[in-house]
């Protein structure tokens, strides 16, 4: 596993005093950054953040590869119904390390339908024989309407394909006990997964959330565990000088400090755009807080931004080199591409072409990227980049750890609790009521209130 948080576009040295941070700014941290470090351990210890112990639960990965070896033989179709941390760890792990093209030569097909548009679900079903397919419903906390309501539409098709055998194309990722899944599950006899109770699910990819769509479509899932170990002992650097998930929460922390709300994540490779995907709701939903953990209000957070390179070049970096500078823009780059072929001038008249002779698109893509670099950092525009040795499954499972690690710390020096998401519940509790789910009536008649005594400004 090699991956490694370069820093160097933040410092003053390289970025200007005026934008850029003193070494001096980063160790005032460092008192801080030790009591958080021990405060983390402690509560990892305690058992109170799940996601420290996740790369070391050989009992479930064993259960999840028995699993999908017996599963492969039954399916040719695999359907992912979750939403949020649910869906986007294993969407990150199956694009960044599968074929790009995997359900056009690759069984089993992998979907993973995580929006209830009804023309985006209904256009799946073209694609799957139900029959022949496995329904894995992904839900922490057993009742998000979206995952209800996906469950319910295929349950149609599954039903008029199974009949009272529709179960055993089911199987279930959930909480040990709580949640309505549960209740289903102790009717029929679905195999069920378990979402640690002290594992939130965006802090949830290496569960079975993430590992079970991982191993049915052939990825090594105890490499991906293994790199993320190996994480845990970088990431539990007492020296946080060389400690990233320190650095990077430390770097951000400042910055939002100096009101750089803003955090972009932009990949310089197809394979870990998704990865910026996931970023984007770990540090949205969990650094997005209107009030401390002593109820004052702060209302802080920075707005992730994911974008790619080099497509965005030609599309975003106009604005990140020459818009407000309220931005820290984190680079995501590859070191050595898979597939990486030279070119040839195939058109020896045209001289303009000579330079790409012998050159490969990685290093076009490489050079593009240092260039974006460049051109941020001499306008003053602060810059980190995450660099992977390679697209493998030590260094992705390394990066779902380092990231979260980053967030639970810069949470603390935040002071608010990374680990709620009392705004997503709002907007829940909201659609439940006005879906007319029972025990929310007086939430109804409240929301319908309000819209009715609303006054209407439309063109
Ligand atoms: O991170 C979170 O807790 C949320 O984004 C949830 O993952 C999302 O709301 C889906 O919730 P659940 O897994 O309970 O269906």
């Amino acid at each position: 596993m090699s991956l490694k948080l370069d820093y160097s576009n933040v410092m003053d040295v390289n970025l200007g005093t005026e934008h850029g941070l003193s070494k001096a700014e980063i160790e005032s941290l460092l008192d801080k950054g030790k009591q958080v470090q021990q405060e983390l351990r402690n509560k990892a210890e305690q058992e109170i953040l799940g996601f420290y112990k996740l790369p070391f639960q050989e009992k479930v990965f064993d259960e999840i590869l028995t699993f999908a070896n017996a599963a492969k033989k039954r399916f040719d179709y695999y359907v992912h119904l979750g939403i949020g941390g649910s869906a986007l760890g294993p969407i990150a792990i199956h694009t960044s390390l599968r074929d790009s093209y995997y359900n056009m030569s690759e069984s089993p097909k992998m979907f993973f339908p995580d929006n209830v548009d009804p023309d985006w679900i209904h256009d799946l079903l073209k694609h799957i024989d139900v029959s022949k397919t496995l329904f894995h419903v992904v839900s922490k906390s057993g009742a998000t309407a979206e995952t209800a309501a996906s469950l319910l539409y295929f349950m149609k098709y599954l039903k008029a394909s199974l009949g009272d055998n529709f179960y055993k194309n089911l199987i279930f990722t959930t909480d040990p006990v709580e949640g309505l899944l549960n209740i289903i599950a102790r009717e029929y006899p679905i195999k069920c997964f378990r979402i640690p109770p002290n594992v939130g699910g965006r802090f949830s990819a290496l569960t079975p959330v993430g590992l079970i769509p991982a191993a049915l479509a052939g990825v090594d899932i105890k490499a991906l565990v293994h790199g993320a170990a190996e994480m845990t002992k970088i990431c539990d650097n007492d020296n946080l000088l060389q400690n990233p998930a320190f650095i990077f929460a430390a770097v951000h922390y400042l910055y939002m400090k100096r009101g750089k709300n803003i955090s972009v994540m932009m990949s310089y490779s197809n394979k870990l755009r998704d990865l910026a995907d996931w970023y984007r709701q770990l540090w949205a939903e969990s650094l997005g807080k209107r009030f401390d953990v002593n109820g004052n209000v702060v209302e802080v957070g920075q707005t992730p931004v994911k974008a790619l390179g080099a497509t965005d070049q030609h599309s975003q970096v106009q604005l990140y080199v020459e818009g407000p500078n309220d931005k820290v823009i984190t680079f995501l780059e590859v070191e050595k591409f898979e597939h990486n072929e030279p070119l040839h001038n195939h058109f020896p008249q045209i001289k303009e072409f000579d330079y790409f002779e012998g050159k490969t698109l990685g290093q076009l893509l490489n050079y593009e990227k240092q260039a974006t670099e460049l051109a941020l950092t001499n306008n003053q525009r602060p810059n980190l980049t995450i660099k992977f040795s390679e697209v493998s499954p030590e260094n992705i499972g390394a990066f779902f750890f380092l990231l979260e690690a980053a967030t639970a710390f810069a949470g603390e020096l935040l002071e608010i609790n990374a680990f709620d998401q009392p705004g997503v519940e709002q907007g829940k509790i909201a659609t439940y009521a006005l879906m007319g789910r029972k025990g929310y009536e007086k939430k109804r008649k409240e929301i319908l209130e309000q819209l009715e005594a609303k006054q209407k400004f439309i063109v």
